[in-house]
């Protein structure tokens, strides 16, 4: 028998992200933000879908966060608007914005759940995207004077804060790939958005350790150790290459080491760093929150942008066709390990996409999500024997909801969310997390 031990102080917990579940779209005074754009602009988003009414969750949390609770969950990993809270990016705080999340978190802590609030998960208000978004340096101050509002209203209730999730996605997909809002595809752009994002976040900490507030603050990335696909020289260099783009350009300003030569390289643009950035981007964080998915397999390729592509895999793959390689998620926690050492880790997302449907029993059978998760689980213990200190877990997602430039299509909740009706169903996953919380995760 299997059975997963994991330290009495682990935290549970499930996570979702405002433009995914929240709707509500044009209600509480929230403005647009830059993916209620991109959702119009067409052939951007599945069938031109959007998160105008996503889960419903501004009007639903209470009904939420009651699941979580039969389910065990300890904490709930949320991203608050920022076009709810500052409608027109700076200026004028919407109170109605601020009051609900103020009511979100006190619902969760009646049920004696977490609330750990993400600062940025991608709704850019539209009116600062007009004047230039993360490619100019305004930002940074508007980010600056945006989380001084949250932690004002919020500091008292919130047990734990995120600044930014996932600078790769906002920064590669959304400046160089074109995949994300804003939906531009030009390196240069890329370039300055990552070195904006970076300052935003150290900007984000240094503000918040003067207001004296005790939670613990932190970054959730999206980080990436692509293994070679051969071990040519070749391949290898290529993986090390793809490490320091994707990953390290994020990881090591953090961490006072400034921008990687070998990225600098690769990117062919040099980062508008100005005196004092590298201190700013450097402040002390309390975690790093990582969101692991997959693992690819990459090898040298002189036709590619930055001499290396993805190669094809043998792993069964998920609805996202994304590798199911639990040992990634191995080599990249023992790498930030070694990297960062002492820093408390949580992973802030890992999940797994499913074309979910209600059976005939009016369940949803998802095995193979479950099988997943056993997985990813067993890695996660043992590498806290090994002495990496991973402090909890959120699953993404706690909700089916608006995956982005898939829409609806792709289901990643472990509760279902039947969207005629929004009506919630768990999935067998959602009782599995039930057990493992429990302490009875045994097969
Ligand atoms: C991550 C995002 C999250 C969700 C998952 C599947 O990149 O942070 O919002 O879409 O992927």
């Amino acid at each position: 028998m299997h059975r997963l031990e994991f330290p009495d102080d682990f935290l549970w917990g499930t996570a979702t992200a405002s433009y995914q579940v929240e709707g509500a779209g044009h209600e509480g005074g929230r403005t647009e933000s830059i993916w209620d754009t991109f959702a119009r602009m067409p052939g951007k988003v599945y069938a031109g879908e959007n998160g105008d009414l996503a889960c419903d969750q501004y009007h639903r949390y209470e009904e939420d966060i009651g699941l979580m609770a039969e389910l065990g969950f300890q904490g709930y990993r949320f991203s608050l608007a920022w076009p709810r809270i500052l409608p027109q990016g700076t200026g004028t705080v919407n109170e109605e914005g601020l009051d609900y999340y103020r009511n979100l978190c006190k619902e969760l802590h009646k049920h004696d759940i977490k609330a750990c609030a993400t600062l940025y998960h991608w709704d850019l208000p539209q009116g600062l995207q007009d004047k230039g978004g993360w490619t100019d340096r305004f930002i940074v101050d508007a980010f600056a004077e945006y989380v001084k509002v949250c932690y004002e209203g919020l500091g008292d209730l919130v047990d734990q804060w995120i600044t930014i999730n996932e600078p790769f996605c906002i920064t590669y997909l959304g400046h160089l790939w074109g995949h994300h809002a804003p939906g531009f595809t030009d390196i240069k752009l890329a370039v300055k958005a990552i070195h904006h994002v970076n300052l935003a976040h150290g900007i984000a900490v240094k503000t918040y350790r003067e207001t004296g507030l005790k939670a613990p603050i932190g970054i959730t990335l999206n980080l990436a150790t692509p293994r070679p696909a051969t071990n040519s020289k070749g391949d290898k260099q290529a993986a090390l290459i793809a490490r320091a783009v994707e990953s390290e350009v994020f990881l090591y300003p953090l961490l006072g080491k400034g921008y990687p030569e070998l990225a600098v390289q690769a990117l062919g643009v040099s980062f508008p760093v100005e005196p004092g950035d590298l201190e700013i981007m450097a402040e002390k964080i309390d975690f790093i929150g990582v969101n692991y998915y997959s693992e690819s397999a990459v090898g040298q390729d002189k036709e590619a942008v930055f001499k290396y592509s993805g190669k094809p895999t043998w792993h069964d793959t998920t609805d996202m066709s994304w590798p199911i390689v639990p040992g990634g998620l191995e080599r990249l926690l023992t790498w930030v390990h070694e990297v960062a050492p002492g820093i408390p880790m949580y992973i802030t997302e890992n999940g797994y996409a499913r074309q979910d449907h209600i059976e005939t029993d009016g369940r949803i059978h998802d095995r193979e999500r479950i099988e997943y998760l056993k997985q990813h689980l067993e890695v996660c213990t043992a590498l806290i024997k090994a002495g990496v200190n991973l402090k909890g877990y959120y699953a993404w997602s706690f909700l089916d909801n608006f995956e982005w430039a898939f829409g609806y299509t792709k289901r990643f909740g472990i509760v279902y969310v039947d969207y005629a009706t929004q009506k919630r169903i768990p999935k067998d996953s959602a009782y599995f997390f039930r057990d493992v919380i429990a302490g009875y995760a045994e097969w």
